[in-house]
């Protein structure tokens, strides 16, 4: 069975919605950059290790970085899943887990890279907003995509109403995600795309506002 390192930095929603989707793979460990980190009594809750990797016990990103890959090493494993991880990683950092590490994101990507994605969509008036899980790259934001979800953006939305819509999104295809690459059904191949022995669903399509 495939092992899993979970690194969060906060609430932890989409680690908890990982640790009760019974994946077929065993969680080792969850690491977060922060001792506050809400996520990470949820995680010792259901008896999963977890370990605290502070930011601020370091002079710099490359310091922190190699500091985080030895916790993430010593665990040994198949797959590194950045779940609300909120810190931006060194290219050494991700090259060295290249095709083994994936992020969620709360927008669909390429759209809204970084911060404030929910305010910003709104601000566009963009009529479908949504999440993305994808691989990292040293590119921030920008790796190859696995799976996205979208939502409606409702006349009355606040960036909250509609956070709390993607989120909900989130703990849907994050599961989802590393189901396939647990399972082998989704890869990085050698050309840097995503591969996949998925189905496609031609004909599947949100329409907002909806047709008449
Ligand atoms: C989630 O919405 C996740 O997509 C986002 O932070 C939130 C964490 O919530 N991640 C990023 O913005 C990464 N750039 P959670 O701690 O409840 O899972």
């Amino acid at each position: 069975m495939k092992r899993i390192v979970i690194l969060i930095s906060g609430r932890g929603s989409n680690m908890q919605a990982l640790l009760e989707a019974n994946l077929p793979c065993q969680v080792a460990a969850v690491i977060s950059n922060r001792a506050d980190a809400q996520g990470l009594e949820i995680a010792r809750m259901r008896g999963v290790e977890t370990a605290v990797v502070s930011h601020k016990d370091y002079a710099d990103r490359v310091a922190f970085d190699a500091a985080l890959a030895a916790k993430i090493d010593a665990h040994q494993p198949d797959l590194i899943v950045l779940a609300g991880f909120m810190r931006i990683l060194t290219a050494g950092f991700v090259e060295r887990y290249t095709g083994r590490l994936i992020n969620i994101h709360p927008s669909l990507l390429p759209a809204y890279p970084g911060i404030d994605t929910h305010q910003r969509a709104l601000t566009d008036g963009t009529r479908i907003h949504g999440c993305t899980v994808h691989f990292v790259t040293p590119d921030l934001d920008h790796g190859p995509i696995i799976i996205q979800a979208a939502v409606p953006v409702l006349r009355d939305d606040t960036a909250q109403s509609l956070s709390a819509r993607v989120l909900g999104e989130e703990h849907r295809i994050f599961p989802q995600a590393v189901r396939w690459l647990c399972r082998n059904q989704v890869w990085l191949d050698q050309t840097g795309r995503v591969a996949s022995d998925r189905l496609e669903q031609p004909g599947a399509a949100l329409i907002s506002p909806g047709l008449e």
